[in-house]
């Protein structure tokens, strides 16, 4: 059966200097994850004939996909990262100390806090719904580059997790999690290709 695999973007400077959403590029540090991540798919997918990659709108899952050749590219902007509103490119620090309200909010309820003039994860969910589909559709596997929160949304999903839990999932940097549809439900493998 066509895997899926997902793996979050190379370390971006965003990630370095720890702002949030944004549209940064990546750092090099996640310049080579994306470099050993074209290696793996490469060797994995290899001689898969019609495998895609996807990536979301934003520089830096692009540029995580812009080494794998041989594939067809595509990109999402549903798969674009949960949109921080206001807080967009801050600090968790600087809301806490600026916007401790909002700060305090999100910790009681991450799932459904929404970002003033921004998302919130079940927001994030919704709008992930025409992606899931076409993933459904495909015969061949399909490489999703995309980010920590939309990557916990779409790995519930497929691992059947329950809502509450979404916004929790540990979705670590520089992994590639396989995802495998079978009669007893979804395996999955993790394969951590660097620090
Ligand atoms: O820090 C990286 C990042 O992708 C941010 O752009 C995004 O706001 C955040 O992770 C989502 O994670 P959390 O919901 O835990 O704040």
């Amino acid at each position: 059966p066509r895997p899926i695999l997902i793996t979050r973007h190379g370390e971006s400077q965003d990630n370095v200097r720890e702002r949030i959403g944004g549209d940064s590029f990546l750092s090099p540090n996640g310049e080579a994850y994306a470099k050993k991540l074209a290696e793996f798919v490469t060797k994995r997918l290899g001689s898969e004939r019609a495998a895609s990659i996807w990536t979301s709108t934003l520089q830096r899952t692009v540029q995580t996909g812009s080494f794998i050749t041989g594939f067809p590219r595509v990109q999402w902007r549903a798969l674009d990262e949960i949109n921080a509103g206001v807080c967009d490119g801050m600090t968790y620090a600087e809301i806490k100390e600026v916007m401790p309200e909002e700060y305090q909010a999100r910790k009681l309820d991450k799932l459904r806090y929404r970002y003033p003039r921004g998302e919130s994860y079940l927001d994030v969910i919704q709008r992930l719904e025409p992606v899931i589909i076409e993933i459904e559709r495909q015969r061949s596997p399909v490489v999703v580059v995309a980010h920590q929160a939309v990557l916990r949304a779409l790995y519930a999903y497929f691992m059947d997790k329950p809502l509450k839990e979404v916004p929790h999932i540990e979705m670590p940097l520089h992994t590639v999690i396989e995802l495998s549809p079978g009669a007893g439900g979804v395996y999955e493998k993790r394969y951590k290709l660097m620090e």
